[in-house]
């Protein structure tokens, strides 16, 4: 229709003239408009969902609705084992790791690929993909650092975008009960408090990578022997205020988006079909809102499991795949469970950025692996011993240095099981096998003798293996210095036997520390080990597994170019006579287990339906159970010495849920990092009376300077779990805050009230 101009148009100006010769040039643009609407309004509203400034729940919910049936059950549930197992089909998309979930590319929900990842990524070297060996996670709790937590965490999220992964297997929380468990440097040590904020650090360092984080075992995979089968016992205050306060603790700050329920029973049901510790307590009291993926074959049932919350099978689908359809179609599942269980999963998705930052492929930066690792393994290491100040060792002594034991010329150990990573250019001490080979110790090439040779270039260093002690004894008695390396190489699958260090290795030390008075032991072990040469040596330093920065860390700390910061997580016992169960309950010289059955060479078995009854430790865990059975150990939980001198002052505290504030001063020479510890043991109305850490601070202090420290108590440390009322109970009445540099190194300490 045309539209009469009734007036004459006042005549254009130049300017204007442009304009609408501009206008009518843009005579399409209406067109363009309108097929960009059409377009925009038949794509929206068919995947809301992939809108990326909706709120992570509701796009869940939006992709949930546009779900078939078929299409839930694909996504709560594995393909099958996989690369795991050798000769099994391996489904399109799968990118090498331990897990694969299919997903929907009708709706744009990615596959999930899921790698172990707990010190590093694993299976690497079957793609020619680099993958950085950080420190042990028992190490990394070593630092008590939480930014070291949050690096470790990014480096692996970082690497495993880099790979193609976009979920992540680890955040070992499980608490350290049982020192010989064979994973326990995959977890982080006896505290609650200390490892439910490392391994939440952890977790926020994987996630900050739009990678899915986990943590595991939940819970109470306490120890290996028979873990397929042991049935744990335990009160539910006890198990609320140790084990599970660390899981908590560490949903609280890290946020996973995934959980994976263990191998075990507790109190009878399994890990993986228990409504309390996965209904009540994780999802409700906790608020986690991720999904509960079971254990490699972790997963018993269908209804029960279900039902008591767990949202994915893995690694295959022989409880979730057709049973579970089957089970919602009779209604013993309700098709509600079911868009549960599916809605948690595209949650995690949603949230961790997995839909809308898919990993992108690219060569793994070793370099920065390095540093980072290596930045952590130097808060980690602990000096134990220094007698007569033996450490740090002199640059310029031109004498004999023994190097003795443990690879310590081709490189450091590193942990096994499903926590290990593939050493570049294979096994340092075996660099045929290609990749790491399941029960077989794997070196990587960071090798401390290398390292040690540049610190002292004047110096003559001599090797030995330590196979013949006597060689040893005849290399030590001739040098000035003996660095005597010990390991104790643990795994997934295996406890050990005791708390000795394995292969005649206490003999090794007692050899050397025979003839020579200036013996260093290093030790690098999963856990604790008991060193009943401790007496005779001049030095013991706890390296962990230092990862592939061990060598020069180690270097850096023993030459002084770092100064030890590093603090026990964990109480080091004197003799195995002194931990709740003198022996691993269940371990027989036939008893254990291969780790997965993918990988079992029937040598072992695992004992029949065991238990093991936590009760007798209760809430006392580690250095708690040291303090109330009266028994000294051998090297107290938070203790740790520095090259320098640090002096405490000034303790003050109104009330105990307030903050506690001191003064520490480096009264040395060198520069350091001190890590203060904070205490509190409860009124004796709590029925606990030990003490417990609330707090602490990694201060940073030059030679002569003094800081103020202040450091609030976490309110649920200072608090006792009431069953009755299913809930966390301030006690009035007097508190004892104590203040120190480890659990049995107080310095300072102050009574306050709470009315
Ligand atoms: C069994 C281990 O217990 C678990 O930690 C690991 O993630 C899976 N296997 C997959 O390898």
């Amino acid at each position: 229709m045309y539209i009469t101009q009734e007036t004459e148009p006042a005549p254009l100006s130049p300017r204007h003239f442009h304009w609408r010769r501009s206008w009518e040039r843009l005579y399409w643009l209406p067109g363009l408009l309108l097929f960009a609407a059409t377009v925009h309004a038949q794509q929206r509203p068919a995947q809301p969902w992939m809108d990326p400034a909706l709120p992570a729940e509701q796009r869940a919910h939006l992709a949930l609705q546009a779900m078939t049936l078929d299409e839930k059950l694909q996504l709560v549930h594995g393909t099958g084992w996989g690369v795991l197992r050798d000769g099994d089909p391996i489904a399109p998309g799968h990118n090498g790791g331990a897990g694969f979930v299919q997903g929907i590319p009708r709706l744009h929900i990615p596959d999930i690929n899921l790698a172990d990842s707990a010190v590093g990524i694993r299976m690497a070297a079957r793609e020619s993909r680099y993958a950085t060996l950080l420190p042990s996670v028992l190490g990394l709790s070593a630092t008590w650092d939480p930014d070291a937590a949050y690096l470790y965490g990014s480096v692996i999220g970082r690497e495993l975008r880099d790979q193609g992964y976009n979920m992540s297997i680890g955040g070992g929380a499980d608490l350290m009960r049982e020192p010989r468990n064979g994973r326990n440097f995959e977890y982080a040590g006896e505290d609650p408090l200390l490892a439910g904020t490392e391994v939440g650090n952890l977790i926020r360092g994987v996630q900050s990578n739009q990678i899915i984080g986990d943590v595991k075992h939940y819970a109470f995979n306490d120890q290996e022997t028979g873990r397929n089968t042991i049935n744990v016992l335990l009160n539910q205050r006890a198990m609320r205020e140790t084990d599970l306060l660390a899981f908590q603790i560490a949903v609280e700050i890290g946020h996973p988006l995934a959980a994976m329920c263990s191998y075990n029973r507790i109190n009878g049901d399994y890990a993986c079909e228990n409504s309390y510790t996965l209904k009540d307590v994780l999802k409700h009291d906790f608020g986690f809102k991720g999904f509960v993926l079971s254990d490699w074959e972790g997963t018993h049932s269908t209804t029960k499991a279900a039902l008591a919350g767990l949202d994915m099978e893995q690694p295959g689908s022989d409880f979730f795949g057709k049973p579970l359809m089957q089970a919602v179609e009779n209604g013993s599942v309700p098709p509600s469970r079911l868009d549960d269980m599916a809605e948690r999963v595209l949650y995690s998705l949603f949230a961790s950025g997995a839909v809308d930052h898919p990993p992108m492929r690219r060569v793994v930066n070793p370099f920065l692996g390095l540093k980072d690792a290596q930045h952590i393994a130097e808060e980690s290491i602990v000096l134990l011993q220094n007698e007569k100040q033996v450490l740090p060792l002199n640059k310029n002594q031109n004498g004999i240095i023994a190097i003795i034991g443990s690879h310590a010329d081709v490189g450091v150990l590193s942990g096994g099981g499903s926590a290990q990573v593939d050493a570049p250019g294979g096994n340092a001490i075996d660099a045929r096998e290609g990749a790491a080979v399941w029960g077989k110790p794997v070196y990587f090439p960071s090798a401390p003798l290398q390292f040690i040779r540049e610190k002292a270039p004047h110096a003559n260093l001599q090797f030995e293996s330590g196979d013949n002690l006597q060689a040893a004894a005849t290399l030590a008695a001739k040098a000035d210095v003996a660095i005597v390396f010990v390991h104790q190489w643990m795994t997934e699958g295996q406890d050990a036997p005791s708390l000795s260090l394995p292969e005649n290795q206490d003999g090794l030390v007692e050899a050397v520390a025979n003839v020579s008075k200036k013996t260093i032991v290093v030790l690098e072990t999963g856990g604790p080990v008991s060193m009943p040469w401790s007496p005779r040596v001049a030095a013991i330093l706890e390296t962990w597994y230092p990862g592939i920065g061990g060598g020069e860390a180690i270097a850096n700390i023993l030459f002084g170019d770092v100064n030890p910061s590093g603090k026990l997580p964990a109480t080091f016992a004197r003799q195995d006579a002194d931990l709740p169960y003198p022996h691993v309950p269940g371990l027989t010289e036939a008893t254990g287990n291969n780790g997965m059955n993918a990988h079992a060479d029937g040598t072992k078995a695992e004992p029949e339906a065991a238990t093991v009854d936590y009760n007798l430790q209760g809430v006392k865990v580690g250095y708690k159970w040291f303090q109330t059975e009266h028994k000294q150990p051998l090297f107290a939980f938070g203790h740790g010495l520095s090259y320098t001198n640090f002096t405490y002052s000034d303790l003050q505290c109104g009330s105990p849920s307030q903050a506690v504030t001191f003064k520490i001063q480096n009264t040395g020479q060198l520069a350091g990092e001190e890590v203060a510890q904070v205490y509190a043991t409860l009124p004796a109305s709590s029925g606990e009376l030990f003490r417990r850490l609330v707090g602490w601070k990694r201060v940073a202090l030059a030679p002569g300077e003094t800081k103020m420290v202040t450091i609030t108590p976490n309110p649920a440390l200072l608090s006792v779990f009431d069953v009755k009322s299913d809930s966390w109970k301030l006690e009035p009445g007097v508190y004892r805050i104590e203040v120190g540099a480890a659990s049995d190194d107080l310095k300072l300490n102050v009574a306050a009230a709470l009315p």
